[in-house]
């Protein structure tokens, strides 16, 4: 479950916009006034470390069939939390700071680092959570895409290669990696094997499995992995396929503090990111509409 927030929580890059940001307000202290049961309700709810385990590995590595029901999965514990919060403080607490928080309880949950997360961003009206899948960069992604998409959100290579750590946890859907584990070379021939194991050539296209092989783990064994060429998805091995990134991800795989340093970091930076200017922003009642939809 930490991973299915985790991915979620990347959609709010696209989703939310906040007022309070625009006036420079963003703090970890938004509501410690308006909703001092926030924080720790969104903590109980989804994020106790031995249900995010559970539900993780009872996902980990087989044949099932669960590509949308996993993101659906995601989005049902956020309404759960929403609900929760709409009961003690109602039209306080925001989605986007709900998932956010939720990433953070997740990473920690699972034996990352933890940081401090800028609270007070507002929900977008215009947008909606399951569309919000469509803004994820394509796994065909060459590294040159990689670096412009990011930096197109204000994001340096480096921060690039920092949040693609992490794919330290989570799993993906074989017509996301299908063509690599076939057609490519770049890839170690006994993990290809293995793969192939769990997503044929034609068929099961949601097939899942964990895009690196400490999935249950915060760590860098992402990293680990790429420079034994067992990168899951095309995008994933162009960091690490003699390019620019080649350096970074090798120091990350010798490194794990330098990881966690950097990636803490990333998150609050994208945590604190500039919002269109201009939009209409609300505290969403029901988190996968727009109030009045
Ligand atoms: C660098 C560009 C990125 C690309 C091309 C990419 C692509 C993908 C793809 C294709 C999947 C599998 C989704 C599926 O099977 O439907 C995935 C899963 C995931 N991604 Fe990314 N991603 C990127 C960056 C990120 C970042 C920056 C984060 C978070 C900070 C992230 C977190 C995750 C997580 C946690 C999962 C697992 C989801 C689950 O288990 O349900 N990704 N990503
Ligand atoms: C990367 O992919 C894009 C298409 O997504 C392509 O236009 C570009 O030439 C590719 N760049 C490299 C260096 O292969
Ligand atoms: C692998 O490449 C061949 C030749 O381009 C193509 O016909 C085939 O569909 C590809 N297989 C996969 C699984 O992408
Ligand atoms: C990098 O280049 C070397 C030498 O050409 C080659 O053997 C290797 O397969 C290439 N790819 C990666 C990911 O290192």
């Amino acid at each position: 479950m930490a991973s299915l927030i985790f991915s979620v929580f990347i959609f709010l890059l696209v989703l939310s916009t906040g007022s309070a940001q625009l006036l420079g307000l963003l703090s970890s202290l938004y509501y410690a006034l308006s909703c001092p049961a926030a924080i720790p309700t969104i903590k109980d709810y989804g994020c106790d470390g031995s249900v995010l385990l559970d539900d993780t590995e009872s996902f980990t590595g087989e044949k099932t069939a669960f590509g949308n029901a996993n993101s659906l999965r995601g989005f049902e514990l956020i309404d759960n939390i929403k609900a929760k919060l709409e009961e003690i403080c109602p039209g306080i607490v925001s989605c986007s700071d709900i998932l956010t928080l939720a990433a953070r309880d997740a990473t920690v949950a699972l034996g990352g680092p933890t940081w401090t997360v800028p609270l007070g961003r507002k929900d977008s009206t215009t947008a909606s959570l399951s569309d919000a899948n469509s803004n994820l960069p394509p796994p065909s992604s060459n590294l040159s895409d990689l670096i412009t998409i990011f930096s197109n959100k204000g994001f340096t290579k480096q921060e690039m290669v920092t949040l693609s750590g992490a794919h330290t946890v989570g799993l993906a859907r074989c017509v996301t990696f299908r063509s690599r584990i076939y057609n490519e070379t770049n890839i170690d021939p006994t993990y290809a094997a293995s793969k192939q194991g769990v997503c044929p050539s034609a068929g099961g296209d949601n097939n899942l499995t964990p895009l690196d092989q400490s999935t249950t783990s915060f760590d860098n064994a992402y990293f680990t992995d790429l420079v034994n060429l067992k990168g899951l998805l095309h995008s994933d091995q162009e960091l690490f396929n003699n390019g620019s990134t080649d350096s970074q991800v090798k120091s990350y795989s010798l490194n794990q503090k330098a990881f966690f340093s950097d990636f803490t970091n990333a998150m609050v930076k994208m945590g604190n990111l500039e919002s269109p200017a201009g939009f209409i922003q609300e505290v969403r009642t029901n988190c996968r509409k727009v109030n009045g939809s």
